[in-house]
């Protein structure tokens, strides 16, 4: 029972305002997305790990692989991605050789996750969940609106706050239920655990981690770069 993990780093990173595409953004002078790589290979149970590259950038990811060091065990393929993050995930997912029975799906965007994380959303899958996300409680109130651009949005409902979860990655899945979910689902969603939950089956939650978080907008990067620096006193 070998584990995979898929790394989506093919998204421009719109968000984070211009420059490089997202994954190639250093941190601490390193690519995120290989910092990405080596915090799923540090978990001893992951021997493959796939990248999803911007499409016209896989030769460079390909160079950016090679160039740094992995652990010995661990092996690596490199994919172009597609138009959307389900899409490139897909295509991660459609070049897993056989023999990996549990796999992992991971955004580059979020190079920091400890070892740990990744162990304890493996190990749920490995004792039997078919699907397993790594979730934190929220900290702000949430409220459901009326989407609206042109002034203030009206209020729906405020859900409890302690029901709720912020959601992360890895994800992991047992891997004949992962691709059936991406075979089955069209509409386009934000993670692949809520595919498996259109299919009605079973996604459990495992406790995430804060440095885990999403490198999304420029102030997040401020902070990650807080977090390496932390880790390298
Ligand atoms: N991703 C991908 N292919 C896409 C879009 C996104 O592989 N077509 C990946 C990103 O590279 C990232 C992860 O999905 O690792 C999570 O997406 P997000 O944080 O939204 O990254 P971007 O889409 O790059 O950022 P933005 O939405 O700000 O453009
Ligand atoms: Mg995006």
């Amino acid at each position: 029972a070998r584990t995979a993990a898929v790394i989506p780093a093919a998204g421009r990173g719109v968000r984070l305002g211009p420059g490089a595409p997202k994954a190639l953004r250093t941190l601490g002078g390193t690519p995120m997305l290989i910092h990405a790589v080596r915090a799923m290979a540090a978990s001893r149970a992951v021997s493959l790990v796939v990248v999803v590259a911007p499409r016209d950038g896989a030769a460079e990811v390909k160079t950016l692989l090679d160039a740094h060091t992995l652990p010995e065990r661990t092996d690596f393929l490199v994919v172009p991605g597609g138009e959307n993050r389900q899409d490139s995930v897909k295509a991660g997912i459609d070049a897993l050789p056989p023999g990996y029975d549990t796999v992992l799906v991971h955004d580059a965007a979020r190079p920091l996750v400890p070892v740990d994380t990744v162990d304890a959303v493996i190990e749920a899958v490995r004792d039997g969940a078919v699907a397993v996300v790594p979730a934190l409680p929220l900290a702000d109130t949430v409220k459901e609106v009326e989407p609206r651009a042109d002034g203030p949005e009206p209020v729906l409902s405020t859900p409890a706050r302690a029901r709720l979860r912020a959601v992360q990655t890895p994800q992991g899945f047992e891997r004949a239920t992962l691709v059936r979910a991406h075979e089955t689902v069209t509409e386009n969603v934000t993670d692949d655990a809520s595919m498996v939950e259109q299919l009605g089956l079973p996604v459990v939650v495992v406790p995430g981690h804060e440095e885990a978080f999403k490198v999304t907008r420029p102030l997040d990067l401020v902070l990650a770069e807080a977090v390496l620096a932390r880790r390298r006193k």
